[in-house]
Order: structure tokens, then sequence, then C-alpha cells
């Protein structure tokens, strides 16, 4: 049974292949969730993550069904075991957005349905998707040169800094000391093979960079550490200034929400080199390459998904 709880749960050549089946119009994907429900949980509030889950399920013929934060009660109410047992009598994926990322590892190992992470404090790998998605509309896969991070080493940047280091795209992280990323999640990316860079400096980041990509110096759930960061990040704005030193023609990408005069000027979000609604909207079609690959993995084997999947796919990018 497969699992998505980060991007490295995929191979480099099933990441390839879900962008594939995501460049796909919704009409032309495959029914797979037909007759299927896809329990999609939140600990945490969502708009993107909802709505393009809710979605993807719908184009692929499936139906999801959303569970509040309050009716969840993980680990209170029942224990995260108990949820998915439940969950999979009733639905072919469980999609979990999580605080602690232990709790999907502990429902994956019930091994009772595939599980999807919607977000947890440790990754955000169905945001990689569609950052992957955009980056590959936008630049391609093959000419972008570099991707530049600025700000936090959180689930966000993690998330995309291993899909860059599974697609073989190097990346540079600009962080003030004491948010860095762990030494664990540096040799996770040295072991796939990426180029990741770390450095204090927004500016060397920026420099010649393809993308210019940052999120919210506050994640959900260290609220009480606001003021400390706000003041830790504040050289961290990406600003027209630190836009002008990127690469001709680059970009700039935010997973949303945004907090325009914190992490990034409302000239930038809002300016030309921005491509934020395109980054959005692509949330549902990463999505839906995802779920056409774990439908096709969990009912129908991974022989399927291998073979009848991986035409479906090749046929239409070819298409
Ligand atoms: N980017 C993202 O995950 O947004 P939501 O928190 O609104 O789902
Ligand atoms: N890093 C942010 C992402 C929100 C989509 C958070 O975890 O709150």
């Amino acid at each position: 049974m497969r699992h998505f709880l980060e991007v490295d749960d995929l191979s480099a050549d099933e990441l390839q292949w879900v962008l594939d089946m995501s460049s796909r119009a919704p009409e032309a994907a495959p029914p797979v969730l037909q007759g299927s429900g896809v329990a999609l949980v939140f600990e945490k509030p969502s708009n993107r993550t909802r709505n393009s889950m809710e979605m993807a399920v719908h184009q692929l013929g499936g139906h999801p069904v959303y569970i509040r934060p309050e009716e969840v009660g993980m680990d209170v109410r029942e224990t995260a075991e108990d949820i998915a047992r439940t969950l999979a009598c009733f639905h072919d994926i469980i999609a979990v957005r999580v605080f602690r990322h232990n709790l999907l590892e502990r429902m994956a190992a019930c091994a009772v349905a595939p599980v999807i992470n919607l977000l947890s404090d440790d990754a955000h790998p169905c945001q990689a998707l569609a950052d992957l998605l955009t980056v590959s509309q936008c630049i391609g896969l093959d000419r972008i040169e570099r991707v530049a991070f600025v700000g936090d080493a959180n689930n966000v940047w993690r998330s995309l800094a291993i899909g860059c280091a599974m697609l073989g795209i190097p990346s540079t992280l600009a962080v003030p000391d004491g948010y860095g990323p762990s030494g664990a999640t540096l040799d996770r990316i040295a072991a796939l093979g990426g180029e990741c860079t770390v450095t204090d400096d927004p500016a060397a980041a920026a420099a010649g960079a393809d993308v210019v990509y940052t999120d919210v110096w506050t994640s959900m759930g260290q609220e009480d550490e606001q003021a400390e960061r706000l003041a830790a990040f504040g050289p961290y704005q990406v600003t027209p200034e630190l836009m002008s030193l990127a690469a001709d023609g680059a970009i700039f990408l935010h997973d949303l929400p945004a907090h325009r005069g914190e992490e990034v000027a409302a000239e930038v979000i809002d300016g030309p080199a921005s491509r934020i609604w395109q980054q959005a909207e692509n949330r549902m079609h990463a999505a839906r390459g995802l779920l056409a690959f774990l439908a096709g993995t969990a009912l129908h084997g991974a022989a399927s998904a291998g073979s009848a999947l991986h035409g479906a796919a090749s046929a239409g990018a070819a298409s």
C-alpha cells in the first residue's frame, strides 16, 4: 500500500508521472475514483487544500467527505489508528492535515488505506507538487537552473527542497540563524542527490535564481512565537529590490495565505513576476494527478499503476 506523507514517498519516475498526469485536462482524467469515497480530515484551517482536493476527487469520479477540525478529535475523541480504521470502512483514500507529522505515520502504519499528507508541521508535499507543476509550466523542468526560497525552513520549504532534489533542480534557502533546517533534513535532501545550499543572506540566494519563493514567517501552531519571528525575519522580506537580483524572467511564488508587508511586498506578490494564482489553481491539477496515481495503486495494484496509468499519463502528455 502506498502513502504520500512526503514527496520522496514517490520515486523520481513516479513524481514525473504525477506531474504529467496533472498536466492533462480535467475532462481527460481517468475516472479512477468512480464509486469511491475520499476522506478529507482537517486539524487546521484550509482554503486551497480543501477546495482543490474536493474538486480533484470530483473530477476523478469520486466523492469527497470533509471532516472539520472539531469533529476529528485526533487522539482525544479516539486514537489516530481508530480514526484511520473507521474511515477506511467508507473510503478508499484518507487525506489528513495535522499538527504532528507522527499522526500521519501512525495512520499509514495501519495499512487500511493510502494516507495523503495535506500538511503537517513537517511537510506539505501536495503543495510541492503544485509548485513543481507551476515551475514546469512557467520555466520548464529542463531549463530551470535554481530555485531560491527566502524565509523559514518550514514544511513548505522542506517539501519543495525534496521535490527539487528529486528532479535535479538546485535550490538555495536564505534563513536567519536559529530557524534553519535540521541536519537530518539536509541529509535526506543530499541522499536524493540534491544540491541544496543554506545561507543567511537573502541577496545571495536571490541572485540569478529563476524562482524566488517565500512563505509565512509564522506557521499554523507557532502563533506564540509571532513577535520574535517578525523581528528575526524582518530583513528577509521579498522586495522589488530583491527580485531585481534574480535571473531575467524570474518568477515569484508563494503557497498562500500571504501577508503583504511581512514576508513579501505587495508590489512583488501583485506584480508582473508573480505566478501565485496559476500556482494556486495548480493545487487542484496536482491533487488530481496524485489521486490518480494512488487510486491506481490502491484499487488496481502497483502493476496497474506502473503500466496502464503510466501509459495514460504518456498519452495525455502527448495529446
Ligand atoms: N497553501 C495552502 O495549503 O493553503 P491552505 O492552508 O488554505 O490550504
Ligand atoms: N507554513 C504554513 C503553510 C500554510 C499553507 C503553515 O504551516 O501554516
